[in-house]
C-alpha cells in the first residue's frame, strides 16, 4: 500500500477516532477555501465593477486582478516570521480579521486605487492564510496522514472556485451585484478567525520556545494512545536544531529535487491556469456570450474542477503521479490549441459558438487531474523533513510569483499577439512542461525519500538528517 493512498484513508478514519482532528480539519478547510474564494471571485466581479470604478484599460483591469496576489507574496513572507515570533495560532487569527476587513474594503471601494488597496490588503491575509495553513496543519495531525492533509487542501482551494462562481452568478442580476459578490468573503474570513481562537498552539511552535510540557499535553490530547508522545518531542527538537539555511537548498545533493520542485510551480502557472480563472467569464465574452450566460458557463468550469480533483485524488495512488501529469497537460495543451484556434476562425466562431467552452471545460479537466493536485502534492514528497518546509516556501513563491506574471500579463497578450497568440504561448507552455515531466520529474508513489533521491542521483547526505518518523510514515 503507498504512503498517500494510506494517509488519504486516514485522514478519514483518524479524524473519526479523535474528534479533535475534525476541528484541524475544519481549519485546513477553510484556509484552502479562502484562497479558492479569493481566485475565483474576482471573475464575476469584473465584469460589473469595471463601469463603477472606471476599470477602463486592460492595464487596470489586469492589476486589480493580479495585485492580490502582490499581496499574498508579502503575505506569506511576513507571515512566516510572524508564525515563528508570535505562533502560529495569533498570526492565523490576525489573518482572519485582515480578511474580513479587507473583504469590506473591497465591497466598499468607490475608485480604482481603493480597490487595489483593498485587493492588495486582502492579499495579505490570503498570502498569510495558506502559508501557515499548511504549516500549522502538519504540525498538528499525526505524521502518517500528513500525506492526505495536502490533497484535501487542493479540493477546498477548488471548491472555493466554485462557490464563488456559485456566488458570482447568483448576485449578477441584482444591483451593487460585485459589491455583494466582495462582501461574502467576511463569512470565511471571520469563521477563521473564530475557529482558531478555539484551536490550540501548535506543539513545534511551543518546543521552539522552551514549553516542551504544554506541546507534550496538546501532543496528547491529538495522539493516539500507540502513539508515542514522547519520540515525536525529541524528534521535533531534533529537526528544530537542523533547520537549514536558504545556501543549503541549492548544495549539490538536492539541487535536482529543488529544480525539479520549482520547475512543477512554474510550470503550473505558465500553462494560464488562472487565466481561465480569473478570466473565465471575461473568456466566453470574447467568444461571443452575455453576462449572463458567461456566468452560468463560468459554474459548469467550477464543477468540472472540483470532480476532476476528486477523481485524481482517488486514483493518484493506483495509476502514479506521472501518469497523471504527463496526460492531464497533455490535455490541457490540445485544449489551449484548440481554444487558439476557434478566436483564429470567425467561420468556427459562427458555426460552432459552444466550442470556446467545450476546449475550457477540457483544459480544466486535464489541469485538475494533473498540475492542480499533482504539484503540491510532490513537493511535500519530494524533499527530506529537514529541508521541506523552506524547500516548499520556496516553491511556493515561484508558484505566486509567476502566478502574479500570468494574471498581470494577459489582457495586453491578447492585444499585442492576438487572442489565439495568448492561447497558442500557453500551448507553447504546455509542450515545455511535458518534456520537463517525462525527462526529470520522477514517480514517487510507492517510494521511499531513499528511492526518489536515488533515482535523481541525489548525495544520500541530507537523508542521513532524516528521522526515522519520518521514513515510516513515508513507506507506509
Ligand atoms: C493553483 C492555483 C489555481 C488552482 C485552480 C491550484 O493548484 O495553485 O493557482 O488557481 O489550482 O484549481
Amino acid at each position: 500500500m503507498s504512503a498517500t493512498s494510506t494517509s488519504e484513508r486516514s485522514v478519514y478514519r483518524e479524524a473519526m477516532r479523535n474528534k479533535r482532528l475534525l476541528g484541524v480539519a475544519a481549519i485546513a478547510a477553510i484556509g484552502g477555501f479562502l484562497f479558492g474564494y479569493d481566485t475565483g471571485v474576482i471573475g464575476g466581479a469584473m465584469l460589473f465593477m469595471q463601469k463603477d470604478l472606471g476599470l477602463d484599460t486592460h492595464g487596470k483591469q489586469q492589476l486589480t486582478v493580479a495585485i492580490l496576489l502582490l499581496g499574498a507574496i508579502v503575505g506569506a513572507l511576513i507571515s512566516g516570521w510572524a508564525a515563528d515570533r508570535f505562533s502560529r495560532r495569533r498570526t492565523k487569527i490576525t489573518s482572519g480579521c485582515i480578511y474580513v476587513t479587507g473583504a469590506v474594503g473591497c465591497a466598499l471601494a468607490q475608485s480604482y486605487w481603493q480597490i487595489l488597496a483593498g485587493r492588495f490588503w486582502l492579499g495579505l491575509a490570503v498570502g498569510t492564510a495558506s502559508f501557515v495553513s499548511p504549516m500549522y496543519i502538519a504540525e498538528l495531525v499525526p505524521p502518517r496522514i500528513r500525506g492526505g492533509v495536502v490533497s484535501f487542501n487542493q479540493l477546498m482551494v477548488t471548491l472555493g472556485i466554485l462557490v464563488a462562481f456559485i456566488v458570482d452568478w447568483g448576485f449578477a442580476p441584482l444591483p451593487n451585484n460585485w459589491r455583494w459578490m466582495f462582501a461574502v468573503g467576511v463569512v470565511p474570513g471571520a469563521a477563521l478567525a473564530i475557529g482558531m481562537y478555539f484551536m490550540p498552539y501548535s506543539p513545534r511552535w511551543l518546543v521552539q520556545k522552551g514549553r516542551e510540557d504544554d506541546a507534550r499535553e496538546i501532543l496528547e490530547r491529538y495522539r493516539f494512545e500507540d502513539d508515542d508522545v514522547d519520540r515525536e518531542v525529541e524528534e521535533i527538537q531534533e529537526v528544530a536544531s537542523e533547520e537549514v539555511r536558504l545556501r543549503e537548498l541549492i548544495a549539490k545533493g538536492v539541487r535536482r529535487l529543488l529544480i525539479i520542485g520549482v520547475g512543477l510551480a512554474v510550470f503550473q502557472q505558465i500553462v494560464g491556469i488562472n487565466t481561465v480563472i480569473y478570466y473565465a467569464p471575461t473568456i466566453l465574452k470574447f467568444a461571443g456570450q452575455q453576462d449572463t450566460s458567461a456566468l452560468t458557463q463560468s459554474v459548469y468550469i467550477g464543477c468540472t474542477n472540483v470532480f476532476f480533483t476528486i477523481v485524481a485524488i482517488l486514483l493518484l495512488d493506483k495509476l502514479g503521479r506521472r501518469f497523471f501529469l504527463i496526460t492531464g497537460t497533455s490535455i490541457l495543451t490540445v485544449a489551449l490549441v484548440g481554444l487558439g484556434a476557434f478566436f483564429a476562425s470567425s467561420s468556427l466562431q459562427h458555426a460552432a459558438g459552444w466550442f470556446a467552452l467545450v476546449c475550457l471545460l477540457v483544459y480544466i479537466m486535464g489541469f485538475a487531474i494533473g498540475l492542480g493536485p499533482v504539484f503540491w502534492l510532490m513537493i511535500s514528497e519530494i524533499f527530506p523533513l529537514h529541508m521541506r518546509g523552506p524547500a516548499m516556501a520556496v516553491c511556493t513563491m515561484f508558484n505566486w510569483g509567476f502566478n502574479f506574471l500570468i494574471s498581470y500579463t494577459f489582457l495586453t497578450l491578447t492585444d499585442v499577439l492576438t487572442k489565439q497568440g495568448a492561447f497558442w504561448l500557453y500551448a507553447f507552455f504546455g509542450i515545455c512542461a511535458v518534456v520537463f515531466f517525462v525527462t526529470l520529474v520522477p514517480e514517487t508513489r510507492q517510494r521511499s525519500l531513499e528511492q526518489i533521491q536515488s533515482d535523481l542521483g541525489a548525495s544520500d547526505e541530507p537523508l542521513t538528517r532524516d528521522t526515522a518518523h519520518e521514513r515510516e510514515a513515508v513507506r507506509a
